[in-house]
């Protein structure tokens, strides 16, 4: 049984740059399937770990895109917006450290709602600001 519902697409979401709007759209779908594993009775965990790994690798190239993005427009809020996305890549390295560790079971629900939120939170804050700080022109 699934108790976390998926994250849907939002239009407070669009940034307005259609790269980085692409990619959120991809990257709504990996993490809704890391969360539907990680939610599932099954408890694959090879399977949760190969879904971390394609959400690692897609939001690593992701972050690459809109720090240089940021970086070329001189953004101003460029530091914490480069601190938020680290804050993701740790929460990823703590669940598959947890699963090395032994106390994924526990954590689950927890790293659950730490990614849906990251998630919803991030793309409607300080991704959304992109826009309106003209990154898209
Ligand atoms: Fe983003
Ligand atoms: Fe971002």
């Amino acid at each position: 049984m699934n108790d976390y519902p998926e994250i849907e697409w939002r239009e407070e979401f669009r940034t307005g740059i259609s790269s980085v709007d692409h990619e959120h759209r991809e990257l709504v779908g990996l993490v809704n399937n890391v969360i539907c594993l990680m939610d599932g009775d099954d408890d694959d965990r090879e399977a949760v770990l190969d879904a971390l790994g394609d959400l690692n690798a897609k939001i690593t190239a992701h972050f690459a895109l809109e720090e240089l993005l940021m970086r070329q427009a001189s953004y101003v809020d460029f530091v914490p917006h480069k601190e938020d996305h680290e804050g993701l890549l740790d929460e990823i390295r703590d669940i598959m450290d947890a699963f090395e560790g032994g106390d994924y079971s526990e954590r689950r629900a927890e790293f659950i709602s730490h990614l849906t939120s990251w998630f919803v939170t991030h793309f409607s804050t300080m991704d959304s600001k992109l826009h309106r700080a003209g990154l898209d022109r």
